[in-house]
Protein backbone atom coordinates (compact mmCIF):
# COMPACT_ATOMS: atom_id res chain seq x y z
CA UNK A 1 0.00 0.00 0.00
CA UNK A 2 1.71 3.47 -0.67
CA UNK A 3 1.01 6.02 1.66
CA UNK A 4 2.46 9.67 1.62
CA UNK A 5 4.42 8.63 4.63
CA UNK A 6 6.87 11.73 3.86
CA UNK A 7 3.82 13.47 5.10
CA UNK A 8 2.80 12.40 7.91
CA UNK A 9 6.46 12.12 8.97
CA UNK A 10 6.64 16.08 8.75
CA UNK A 11 3.36 16.49 10.00
CA UNK A 12 3.52 13.96 13.57
CA UNK A 13 7.27 15.11 13.76
CA UNK A 14 9.34 11.87 12.48
CA UNK A 15 11.44 13.24 10.71
CA UNK A 16 11.77 16.49 8.21
CA UNK A 17 14.26 17.27 5.48
CA UNK A 18 17.29 19.03 7.54
CA UNK A 19 17.93 22.53 7.15
CA UNK A 20 14.77 23.61 5.89
CA UNK A 21 14.10 27.22 6.42
CA UNK A 22 17.68 27.87 4.63
CA UNK A 23 16.52 25.63 1.57
CA UNK A 24 17.83 22.16 2.92
CA UNK A 25 20.13 20.20 1.81
CA UNK A 26 19.45 16.30 0.04
CA UNK A 27 20.80 13.84 2.07
CA UNK A 28 19.86 15.68 5.54
CA UNK A 29 16.86 14.36 7.78
CA UNK A 30 16.07 15.63 11.10
CA UNK A 31 14.18 13.35 13.36
CA UNK A 32 11.45 14.49 15.08
CA UNK A 33 9.99 14.23 18.70
CA UNK A 34 8.45 10.94 17.49
CA UNK A 35 11.10 9.78 14.92
CA UNK A 36 14.06 9.95 17.73
CA UNK A 37 12.11 8.03 19.97
CA UNK A 38 11.30 5.70 17.53
CA UNK A 39 15.08 5.15 16.17
CA UNK A 40 15.96 4.38 19.95
CA UNK A 41 13.72 2.00 20.51
CA UNK A 42 14.50 0.54 17.16
CA UNK A 43 18.31 0.41 18.22
CA UNK A 44 17.36 -0.57 21.78
CA UNK A 45 16.20 -3.33 20.43
CA UNK A 46 19.38 -4.04 18.94
CA UNK A 47 21.32 -3.55 21.20
CA UNK A 48 19.62 -6.01 23.75
CA UNK A 49 19.44 -8.60 21.24
CA UNK A 50 23.69 -8.69 20.46
CA UNK A 51 24.52 -7.86 23.93
CA UNK A 52 22.27 -10.40 25.67
CA UNK A 53 21.79 -13.00 23.38
CA UNK A 54 25.15 -12.75 21.57
CA UNK A 55 27.32 -11.82 24.37
CA UNK A 56 29.19 -8.27 22.06
CA UNK A 57 30.78 -5.95 23.34
CA UNK A 58 29.80 -2.51 22.98
CA UNK A 59 32.04 0.66 21.92
CA UNK A 60 31.59 4.47 20.75
CA UNK A 61 34.36 5.72 18.79
CA UNK A 62 34.87 8.99 17.18
CA UNK A 63 33.02 9.67 13.83
CA UNK A 64 36.24 11.89 12.87
CA UNK A 65 39.08 10.17 11.95
CA UNK A 66 42.71 10.59 10.64
CA UNK A 67 43.84 9.53 7.11
CA UNK A 68 45.76 6.51 7.66
CA UNK A 69 43.13 4.19 8.80
CA UNK A 70 41.12 4.83 5.40
CA UNK A 71 44.32 4.22 3.53
CA UNK A 72 44.82 0.96 5.21
CA UNK A 73 40.97 -0.29 4.54
CA UNK A 74 41.53 1.33 0.75
CA UNK A 75 38.75 3.50 0.78
CA UNK A 76 40.89 6.43 -0.04
CA UNK A 77 41.53 4.47 -3.20
CA UNK A 78 38.49 2.61 -3.99
CA UNK A 79 35.63 4.29 -1.67
CA UNK A 80 34.64 6.01 -5.69
CA UNK A 81 31.33 6.67 -7.57
CA UNK A 82 31.50 6.69 -11.18
CA UNK A 83 30.83 10.21 -12.01
CA UNK A 84 29.63 12.61 -14.74
CA UNK A 85 28.79 15.99 -14.48
CA UNK A 86 26.70 18.03 -17.31
CA UNK A 87 29.13 20.97 -18.65
CA UNK A 88 26.03 23.26 -19.37
CA UNK A 89 24.28 22.84 -16.03
CA UNK A 90 26.68 21.38 -13.91
CA UNK A 91 24.27 18.76 -12.35
CA UNK A 92 26.76 15.46 -11.33
CA UNK A 93 25.17 12.16 -11.89
CA UNK A 94 26.39 8.62 -11.24
CA UNK A 95 27.50 7.51 -14.73
CA UNK A 96 26.86 3.69 -14.34
CA UNK A 97 23.44 4.48 -13.42
CA UNK A 98 22.91 6.94 -16.54
CA UNK A 99 23.52 3.83 -18.58
CA UNK A 100 21.49 1.35 -16.70
CA UNK A 101 18.49 3.96 -16.84
CA UNK A 102 19.37 3.94 -21.09
CA UNK A 103 20.15 0.67 -21.87
CA UNK A 104 18.33 -1.27 -19.08
CA UNK A 105 21.48 -3.27 -18.62
CA UNK A 106 23.16 -3.64 -15.19
CA UNK A 107 26.71 -2.16 -15.13
CA UNK A 108 28.25 -4.14 -12.59
CA UNK A 109 31.71 -5.04 -13.02
CA UNK A 110 32.03 -2.60 -15.95
CA UNK A 111 35.48 -0.37 -15.49
CA UNK A 112 35.30 3.62 -15.85
CA UNK A 113 36.67 3.43 -19.82
CA UNK A 114 33.69 1.26 -20.53
CA UNK A 115 31.28 3.27 -18.79
CA UNK A 116 32.44 5.98 -20.52
CA UNK A 117 32.66 4.14 -23.84
CA UNK A 118 28.56 3.30 -23.19
CA UNK A 119 27.87 7.17 -22.64
CA UNK A 120 29.17 8.07 -25.81
CA UNK A 121 27.21 5.06 -27.60
CA UNK A 122 24.48 5.32 -26.28
CA UNK A 123 24.54 9.74 -26.81
CA UNK A 124 23.43 10.06 -23.34
CA UNK A 125 22.93 13.87 -22.60
CA UNK A 126 22.24 15.48 -19.22
CA UNK A 127 18.76 14.29 -18.14
CA UNK A 128 17.91 17.59 -16.49
CA UNK A 129 18.85 19.91 -19.56
CA UNK A 130 19.72 17.92 -22.15
CA UNK A 131 23.20 19.19 -22.08
CA UNK A 132 26.47 17.50 -23.37
CA UNK A 133 27.96 15.51 -20.47
CA UNK A 134 31.93 15.44 -19.66
CA UNK A 135 34.37 13.05 -19.08
CA UNK A 136 33.40 9.98 -16.43
CA UNK A 137 36.01 10.57 -13.27
CA UNK A 138 35.98 8.65 -10.07
CA UNK A 139 34.67 10.84 -6.84
CA UNK A 140 35.23 9.30 -3.84
CA UNK A 141 32.38 9.16 -1.32
CA UNK A 142 34.26 10.33 1.73
CA UNK A 143 33.59 13.99 3.85
CA UNK A 144 37.37 15.14 4.02
CA UNK A 145 38.73 17.82 6.45
CA UNK A 146 41.35 19.04 8.47
CA UNK A 147 42.10 18.30 12.23
CA UNK A 148 43.60 21.60 14.27
CA UNK A 149 45.41 24.81 12.13
CA UNK A 150 48.12 25.58 10.49
CA UNK A 151 50.61 23.67 8.85
CA UNK A 152 50.44 20.44 10.85
CA UNK A 153 47.00 20.02 10.30
CA UNK A 154 46.11 16.65 10.32
CA UNK A 155 44.07 15.12 7.07
CA UNK A 156 40.83 13.87 8.04
CA UNK A 157 37.87 11.96 7.04
CA UNK A 158 34.54 11.51 8.80
CA UNK A 159 33.88 7.71 8.93
CA UNK A 160 32.13 5.95 5.84
CA UNK A 161 31.47 2.95 7.87
CA UNK A 162 31.70 2.63 11.93
CA UNK A 163 33.69 -0.76 11.12
CA UNK A 164 37.34 0.39 10.50
CA UNK A 165 37.01 2.40 13.95
CA UNK A 166 36.12 -1.10 15.44
CA UNK A 167 38.94 -2.54 13.92
CA UNK A 168 41.63 -0.47 15.17
CA UNK A 169 41.36 -1.22 18.36
CA UNK A 170 41.01 -5.10 17.72
CA UNK A 171 43.94 -6.17 20.12
CA UNK A 172 43.10 -3.96 22.80
CA UNK A 173 39.45 -5.31 22.95
CA UNK A 174 40.87 -8.97 22.28
CA UNK A 175 42.57 -8.48 26.00
CA UNK A 176 39.46 -6.89 27.47
CA UNK A 177 37.48 -9.65 26.13
CA UNK A 178 39.75 -11.92 27.81
CA UNK A 179 41.39 -13.37 24.64
CA UNK A 180 38.69 -15.08 23.40
CA UNK A 181 37.57 -15.54 20.15
CA UNK A 182 34.87 -15.66 18.62
CA UNK A 183 35.01 -12.03 19.69
CA UNK A 184 31.55 -9.87 18.91
CA UNK A 185 32.05 -6.02 19.10
CA UNK A 186 28.98 -3.66 18.19
CA UNK A 187 28.73 0.10 17.66
CA UNK A 188 26.57 2.51 16.83
CA UNK A 189 26.74 5.95 15.43
CA UNK A 190 26.83 7.88 12.71
CA UNK A 191 28.70 7.55 9.20
CA UNK A 192 28.81 9.99 6.23
CA UNK A 193 29.01 9.39 2.46
CA UNK A 194 29.02 12.19 0.12
CA UNK A 195 26.74 10.70 -2.18
CA UNK A 196 26.36 12.46 -5.15
CA UNK A 197 22.38 13.22 -5.39
CA UNK A 198 20.52 11.37 -3.10
CA UNK A 199 17.04 11.60 -3.81
CA UNK A 200 15.70 8.98 -1.47
CA UNK A 201 14.48 10.48 2.00
CA UNK A 202 15.89 8.38 4.35
CA UNK A 203 16.93 5.59 2.23
CA UNK A 204 19.54 7.68 0.99
CA UNK A 205 21.40 9.91 3.44
CA UNK A 206 24.88 11.80 3.42
CA UNK A 207 24.80 11.39 6.89
CA UNK A 208 22.88 8.02 8.53
CA UNK A 209 22.98 5.91 11.95
CA UNK A 210 24.69 2.47 11.57
CA UNK A 211 24.59 -0.47 13.95
CA UNK A 212 27.71 -2.55 13.26
CA UNK A 213 28.68 -5.64 14.45
CA UNK A 214 31.90 -7.41 13.96
CA UNK A 215 33.01 -10.97 14.94
CA UNK A 216 36.20 -11.73 15.16
CA UNK A 217 36.60 -15.54 14.58
CA UNK A 218 38.65 -18.82 13.74
CA UNK A 219 39.13 -18.86 9.66
CA UNK A 220 38.94 -22.54 10.39
CA UNK A 221 35.63 -22.35 12.00
CA UNK A 222 33.60 -20.53 9.56
CA UNK A 223 30.79 -23.61 9.02
CA UNK A 224 30.84 -24.05 13.13
CA UNK A 225 28.56 -21.47 14.40
CA UNK A 226 27.98 -22.63 18.34
CA UNK A 227 24.18 -21.89 17.60
CA UNK A 228 23.38 -22.99 14.29
CA UNK A 229 21.06 -25.66 15.06
CA UNK A 230 18.41 -23.32 16.74
CA UNK A 231 18.28 -21.51 13.19
CA UNK A 232 19.11 -24.21 10.55
CA UNK A 233 15.60 -25.50 10.03
CA UNK A 234 13.91 -22.08 9.18
CA UNK A 235 12.79 -20.69 5.66
CA UNK A 236 13.13 -17.34 3.60
CA UNK A 237 13.14 -15.82 0.44
CA UNK A 238 16.52 -16.45 -1.09
CA UNK A 239 18.68 -15.09 -4.19
CA UNK A 240 21.96 -16.37 -4.75
CA UNK A 241 24.49 -15.32 -6.96
CA UNK A 242 24.22 -18.04 -9.89
CA UNK A 243 19.59 -17.08 -9.11
CA UNK A 244 19.01 -14.05 -8.79
CA UNK A 245 15.29 -15.05 -9.93
CA UNK A 246 14.52 -16.50 -6.12
CA UNK A 247 13.47 -19.66 -4.24
CA UNK A 248 12.17 -20.28 -0.36
CA UNK A 249 15.18 -22.01 1.10
CA UNK A 250 16.19 -23.27 4.26
CA UNK A 251 19.01 -21.88 6.41
CA UNK A 252 20.75 -25.13 6.26
CA UNK A 253 20.34 -25.56 2.77
CA UNK A 254 22.70 -22.60 2.21
CA UNK A 255 25.83 -24.27 3.86
CA UNK A 256 24.93 -27.77 2.47
CA UNK A 257 24.41 -26.55 -0.65
CA UNK A 258 28.16 -24.02 -0.65
CA UNK A 259 26.22 -21.46 -1.27
CA UNK A 260 27.64 -19.59 2.51
CA UNK A 261 28.89 -20.50 5.95
CA UNK A 262 27.11 -20.87 9.02
CA UNK A 263 28.45 -17.74 10.32
CA UNK A 264 26.50 -15.70 7.45
CA UNK A 265 23.91 -18.28 7.41
CA UNK A 266 23.24 -17.81 10.98
CA UNK A 267 22.77 -13.83 11.11
CA UNK A 268 20.62 -14.27 7.53
CA UNK A 269 17.86 -16.26 9.48
CA UNK A 270 18.66 -13.63 13.28
CA UNK A 271 17.93 -10.41 11.64
CA UNK A 272 14.62 -11.77 9.38
CA UNK A 273 13.75 -12.35 12.71
CA UNK A 274 14.87 -8.95 14.41
CA UNK A 275 13.45 -7.10 11.36
CA UNK A 276 10.57 -9.15 11.86
CA UNK A 277 10.08 -8.38 15.62
CA UNK A 278 10.32 -4.50 14.82
CA UNK A 279 6.92 -4.47 13.14
CA UNK A 280 8.57 -4.89 9.10
CA UNK A 281 6.51 -6.90 7.06
CA UNK A 282 8.28 -10.24 6.65
CA UNK A 283 6.66 -11.10 3.34
CA UNK A 284 8.48 -8.26 1.77
CA UNK A 285 12.19 -9.56 3.22
CA UNK A 286 14.50 -11.51 0.81
CA UNK A 287 17.98 -12.50 1.53
CA UNK A 288 20.38 -11.28 -1.33
CA UNK A 289 24.02 -13.06 -2.18
CA UNK A 290 25.54 -10.43 -3.83
CA UNK A 291 27.11 -11.12 -7.25
CA UNK A 292 30.60 -11.39 -7.87
CA UNK A 293 31.18 -8.29 -9.59
CA UNK A 294 29.25 -6.20 -7.10
CA UNK A 295 31.02 -7.48 -4.18
CA UNK A 296 32.72 -4.27 -2.02
CA UNK A 297 36.54 -4.93 -2.67
CA UNK A 298 37.12 -6.11 1.10
CA UNK A 299 34.93 -8.88 0.85
CA UNK A 300 34.77 -12.80 0.23
CA UNK A 301 30.84 -13.46 0.29
CA UNK A 302 28.23 -10.50 0.97
CA UNK A 303 24.40 -10.78 1.53
CA UNK A 304 22.24 -8.45 1.77
CA UNK A 305 18.16 -8.63 3.57
CA UNK A 306 16.27 -6.73 0.87
CA UNK A 307 13.18 -5.19 1.49
CA UNK A 308 10.69 -4.30 -1.36
CA UNK A 309 9.47 -0.90 -0.73
CA UNK A 310 5.92 0.72 -1.68
CA UNK A 311 8.01 3.98 -2.17
CA UNK A 312 11.53 3.17 -3.38
CA UNK A 313 11.91 -0.70 -4.80
CA UNK A 314 14.20 -2.77 -2.90
CA UNK A 315 16.29 -1.41 -0.15
CA UNK A 316 19.46 -2.97 1.92
CA UNK A 317 18.90 -3.59 5.42
CA UNK A 318 21.89 -5.24 6.37
CA UNK A 319 24.67 -6.33 4.59
CA UNK A 320 26.44 -9.35 5.74
CA UNK A 321 30.30 -10.42 4.55
CA UNK A 322 32.79 -11.72 5.27
CA UNK A 323 35.34 -9.67 4.85
CA UNK A 324 38.28 -12.40 5.40
CA UNK A 325 41.30 -11.17 7.44
CA UNK A 326 41.09 -8.34 5.10
CA UNK A 327 41.48 -5.05 6.94
CA UNK A 328 43.17 -6.44 9.40
CA UNK A 329 45.71 -7.52 7.85
CA UNK A 330 45.87 -3.96 6.10
CA UNK A 331 45.89 -2.12 9.39
CA UNK A 332 49.14 -4.40 10.46
CA UNK A 333 50.51 -3.24 7.24
CA UNK A 334 50.43 0.23 7.57
CA UNK A 335 50.34 0.83 11.55
CA UNK A 336 53.12 -2.21 12.10
CA UNK A 337 50.99 -3.60 14.98
CA UNK A 338 50.76 -6.08 15.22
CA UNK A 339 46.93 -8.04 14.86
CA UNK A 340 47.63 -11.79 14.81
CA UNK A 341 46.54 -13.87 18.40
CA UNK A 342 48.11 -16.54 19.84
CA UNK A 343 45.56 -19.21 20.37
CA UNK A 344 46.97 -22.68 21.87
CA UNK A 345 50.07 -22.05 19.90
CA UNK A 346 48.67 -21.14 16.99
CA UNK A 347 49.43 -17.64 15.66
CA UNK A 348 47.07 -16.08 13.04
CA UNK A 349 44.71 -12.91 11.98
CA UNK A 350 41.65 -13.43 12.91
CA UNK A 351 38.94 -13.47 9.92
CA UNK A 352 36.07 -11.47 10.61
CA UNK A 353 32.53 -11.55 9.53
CA UNK A 354 30.56 -8.12 9.65
CA UNK A 355 26.81 -7.48 10.16
CA UNK A 356 26.35 -4.12 9.00
CA UNK A 357 22.73 -2.97 9.70
CA UNK A 358 21.75 0.41 8.62
CA UNK A 359 18.97 2.33 11.19
CA UNK A 360 17.19 4.78 9.42
CA UNK A 361 16.60 2.26 5.97
CA UNK A 362 15.03 -0.16 8.81
CA UNK A 363 13.27 2.76 10.34
CA UNK A 364 11.75 4.03 6.94
CA UNK A 365 10.56 0.05 6.30
CA UNK A 366 9.03 -0.20 9.43
CA UNK A 367 7.14 2.88 8.69
CA UNK A 368 5.87 1.86 5.88
CA UNK A 369 5.52 -1.78 7.07
CA UNK A 370 2.99 -0.38 10.07
CA UNK A 371 1.13 2.31 8.45
CA UNK A 372 -2.51 1.02 8.24
CA UNK A 373 -5.57 2.18 5.97
CA UNK A 374 -9.23 2.25 7.75
CA UNK A 375 -12.18 3.80 5.96
CA UNK A 376 -11.85 6.94 8.53
CA UNK A 377 -8.49 6.72 9.50
CA UNK A 378 -4.91 5.98 9.25
CA UNK A 379 -2.18 4.22 12.09
CA UNK A 380 0.72 2.66 12.48
CA UNK A 381 0.66 -0.80 14.46
CA UNK A 382 3.93 -0.41 16.02
CA UNK A 383 4.42 -3.19 17.83
CA UNK A 384 4.85 -2.65 22.27
CA UNK A 385 8.83 -2.81 21.61
CA UNK A 386 8.67 0.00 19.46
CA UNK A 387 6.57 2.19 19.82
CA UNK A 388 7.17 5.98 20.12
CA UNK A 389 4.51 6.58 23.39
CA UNK A 390 2.70 4.00 24.88
CA UNK A 391 -0.21 5.62 26.22
CA UNK A 392 -1.93 8.89 26.39
CA UNK A 393 -4.46 10.21 28.13
CA UNK A 394 -7.51 12.51 27.91
CA UNK A 395 -10.40 14.15 29.75
CA UNK A 396 -13.83 13.30 27.35
CA UNK A 397 -14.35 17.28 27.62
CA UNK A 398 -12.76 20.17 28.69
CA UNK A 399 -14.70 20.81 31.30
CA UNK A 400 -16.59 20.01 34.80
CA UNK A 401 -13.25 19.14 36.19
CA UNK A 402 -12.36 16.16 33.73
CA UNK A 403 -8.88 17.39 33.10
CA UNK A 404 -7.24 17.97 35.94
CA UNK A 405 -8.27 14.37 36.72
CA UNK A 406 -7.06 12.72 34.14
CA UNK A 407 -3.95 14.98 34.67
CA UNK A 408 -3.67 13.11 37.69
CA UNK A 409 -3.73 9.40 35.53
CA UNK A 410 -1.63 10.89 33.11
CA UNK A 411 1.01 11.94 36.01
CA UNK A 412 0.48 8.19 37.48
CA UNK A 413 1.11 7.06 34.56
CA UNK A 414 4.40 8.80 33.96
CA UNK A 415 5.36 7.73 37.90
CA UNK A 416 4.98 4.11 36.62
CA UNK A 417 7.98 4.95 33.65
CA UNK A 418 5.25 5.04 30.84
CA UNK A 419 6.12 7.47 27.87
CA UNK A 420 2.32 8.59 28.08
CA UNK A 421 1.32 11.64 26.30
CA UNK A 422 -1.29 14.34 27.69
CA UNK A 423 -3.94 15.71 25.22
CA UNK A 424 -7.35 17.65 25.26
CA UNK A 425 -10.08 18.62 22.57
CA UNK A 426 -12.92 17.13 20.18
CA UNK A 427 -12.00 13.47 21.45
CA UNK A 428 -12.27 12.12 17.76
CA UNK A 429 -9.53 13.96 16.76
CA UNK A 430 -7.28 13.41 19.65
CA UNK A 431 -7.50 9.44 19.11
CA UNK A 432 -6.61 10.25 14.90
CA UNK A 433 -3.69 12.31 16.27
CA UNK A 434 -2.47 9.28 18.27
CA UNK A 435 -3.18 6.53 15.74
CA UNK A 436 -0.83 8.58 13.27
CA UNK A 437 1.37 8.89 15.97
CA UNK A 438 1.33 5.00 16.30
CA UNK A 439 0.36 5.13 20.48
CA UNK A 440 -0.87 1.98 21.29
CA UNK A 441 -3.50 3.32 23.81
CA UNK A 442 -5.97 5.87 24.91
CA UNK A 443 -6.99 6.37 28.13
CA UNK A 444 -10.31 8.71 28.33
CA UNK A 445 -11.03 10.18 31.76
CA UNK A 446 -14.97 10.93 31.23
CA UNK A 447 -18.24 11.65 33.64
CA UNK A 448 -18.44 8.35 35.05
CA UNK A 449 -15.11 7.73 35.86
CA UNK A 450 -16.08 10.27 38.92
CA UNK A 451 -18.01 8.22 40.30
CA UNK A 452 -16.57 4.43 39.29
CA UNK A 453 -12.91 5.30 39.54
CA UNK A 454 -12.46 3.74 36.08
CA UNK A 455 -11.51 5.17 32.97
CA UNK A 456 -11.61 3.68 29.16
CA UNK A 457 -8.89 2.34 27.36
CA UNK A 458 -9.17 2.46 23.68
CA UNK A 459 -6.58 0.04 21.48
CA UNK A 460 -4.86 1.23 18.69
CA UNK A 461 -4.91 -1.70 16.15
CA UNK A 462 -9.26 -2.16 16.46
CA UNK A 463 -11.01 0.63 18.18
CA UNK A 464 -12.09 -1.73 21.21
CA UNK A 465 -12.71 -0.21 24.28
CA UNK A 466 -12.20 -1.77 27.78
CA UNK A 467 -13.34 -0.33 31.38
CA UNK A 468 -10.85 -1.01 33.51
CA UNK A 469 -10.10 0.60 37.62
CA UNK A 470 -7.63 3.28 37.62
CA UNK A 471 -5.52 1.41 40.43
CA UNK A 472 -5.48 -1.27 37.80
CA UNK A 473 -4.15 0.98 35.04
CA UNK A 474 -0.66 0.47 35.32
CA UNK A 475 -0.38 -2.85 35.73
CA UNK A 476 -2.56 -3.92 32.62
CA UNK A 477 -1.08 -1.57 30.37
CA UNK A 478 2.36 -3.52 31.58
CA UNK A 479 0.75 -6.66 31.14
CA UNK A 480 -0.96 -5.56 27.77
CA UNK A 481 2.48 -4.82 26.33
CA UNK A 482 4.07 -7.94 27.66
CA UNK A 483 1.72 -9.66 25.80
CA UNK A 484 0.50 -11.48 28.98
CA UNK A 485 -2.86 -11.01 28.49
CA UNK A 486 -5.30 -10.19 24.95
CA UNK A 487 -6.83 -6.73 25.17
CA UNK A 488 -10.59 -8.06 25.22
CA UNK A 489 -10.03 -9.59 28.44
CA UNK A 490 -8.36 -6.66 29.81
CA UNK A 491 -11.48 -5.13 31.60
CA UNK A 492 -14.90 -5.14 30.90
CA UNK A 493 -15.45 -4.51 27.43
CA UNK A 494 -17.66 -1.56 26.10
CA UNK A 495 -20.35 -2.34 23.78
N1 LIG B 1 30.62 -1.62 6.92
C1 LIG B 1 29.90 -1.97 5.79
C2 LIG B 1 29.15 -0.87 5.19
O1 LIG B 1 29.20 0.23 5.71
O2 LIG B 1 28.47 -1.05 4.21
Amino acid sequence: MKHDILDIAKRRGFFWPSFEIYGGASGFYTYGPLGALLKLRIENVMRDYFMIKENCLLIEAPVLTTGDPWVASGHVENFTDMTIECQKCGEAYRADHLVEEKTSKSTDGLSLPEIQKLIRKNKIKCPKCSGVLGSVYDYNLMFKTFIGPGKNKVTSYLRPETAQTTYMPFKRLYEIGRKQIPLGVIQFGRSFRNEISPRKGLVRLREFSQAEVQFFIDPKEKNKHPKFNLVKNLKFSVLTKNDQKGKILKINDLVKKNLTNEWIAYFLARSMQLFEGVGIDKKKLTCRQHKDEERSFYSSDTWDIEFLSDNFGRIELVGIADRTDYDLKRHMELSKKDMKINLNGKKFIPNIIEVAYGIDRPLFCVLESCLKKDKDRVYFSFPPEIAPYQAAVFPLVRKDGLPGKAKEVYEMLRDEGFYVLYDEGFIGRAYYRQDEAGTIYCVTYDYDSLKDKAVTIRFRDNKKQVRVKIKDLAGILKKLMNRQIVFEKAGKLVK
